[in-house]
């Protein structure tokens, strides 16, 4: 008989409203996620300090890293998506950035869709370049083959969005997976028109990593995105690059939007 108490079991309604929250707050027992906003955390003593900091213990240091209602937020968005785990970032364009500074270094290249939302065009055809040395080539996913042929030996990520902004235009998102795959490069998808309702990018065949869409499906500001992951995804990359992670979601918005995920369906 299933175990409805093993999470892995639940539906999307149910993971929705629980995961992250499985258990009433430990301190005071409130039912209603609370808002820590704290920016720092006491430590016992000299050891505690120095375990935390050298990760033997993996409990908060600074809320810029961790924060315990932002947690929550997190490993709800990584439940509905269906990843490893999720990072809150303050935007989706903070999201995006954070993604492609982790995946690729000076001298390495990206392939994206040439359909993609205006603001992720101008940070890979302009900032990117000028600031990191990091190359885009566009294609136009259409076109049979387009992403292959763009792929060099230095290309570290392949970019698409799951409902390309503003046309709403569609990929085929498993054969894009399955070139990006074939050539050991993770796919990034940028799923902010859909919601993990209609679609989940990481659970179809061999897809990496997405930028889920708390901001644009739940309509709350200040905006937020969620990186969510596989675990894999990251590995051998660049994942000191997020240790520094200077833009998360704020404890104060988490908690919107982490209520606002529990109606996705509606
Ligand atoms: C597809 C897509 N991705 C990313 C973003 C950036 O999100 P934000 O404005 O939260 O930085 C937008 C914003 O409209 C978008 O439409």
């Amino acid at each position: 008989m299933t175990d409805i108490r093993n999470p892995q079991n639940w539906s999307l309604e149910t993971k929705q409203l629980h995961i992250g929250q499985e258990q009433a707050d430990p301190a005071t027992d409130a039912r209603a996620v609370p808002i820590y906003a704290t920016a720092s955390y006491v430590f016992h003593d000299a050891q505690h300090a120095a375990d935390r900091f050298g990760l033997r213990d993996p409990g908060n240091i600074y809320s810029r890293l961790t924060n315990p209602t932002v947690e929550i937020f997190e490993k709800r968005i990584a439940a509905l998506e269906g990843g490893s785990a999720a990072v809150a970032a303050a935007s989706g364009a903070a999201a995006i950035t954070y993604t492609f500074q982790a995946l690729a270094k000076a001298g390495e290249h990206i392939v994206a869709s040439k359909t993609i939302y205006g603001g992720t065009y101008n940070l890979l055809a302009h900032t990117l370049p000028l600031s990191a040395g990091i190359e885009t080539t566009f294609v136009d996913p259409d076109e049979e083959g387009s992403f292959e042929n763009a792929i060099r030996e230095n290309t570290k990520a392949i970019f698409i969005e799951a409902l390309g902004n503003p046309n709403s235009n569609l990929i085929d998102i498993e054969a894009v997976a399955a070139v990006a795959h074939s050539h050991g490069i993770p796919l990034v998808i940028d799923a902010t028109f859909a919601t993990p309702v209609l679609i989940r990018p990481i659970n179809m065949a061999r897809i990496s990593l997405c930028i889920p869409p708390p901001s644009s499906s739940t309509d709350t500001e200040p905006r937020s995105a969620a990186w969510s992951l596989k675990r894999e995804s990251l590995t051998g990359r660049h994942p000191e690059n997020i240790r520094g992670f200077p833009i998360p979601t704020r404890a104060i918005t988490a908690f919107p939007l982490r209520m606002r995920s529990d109606r996705l369906p509606l």
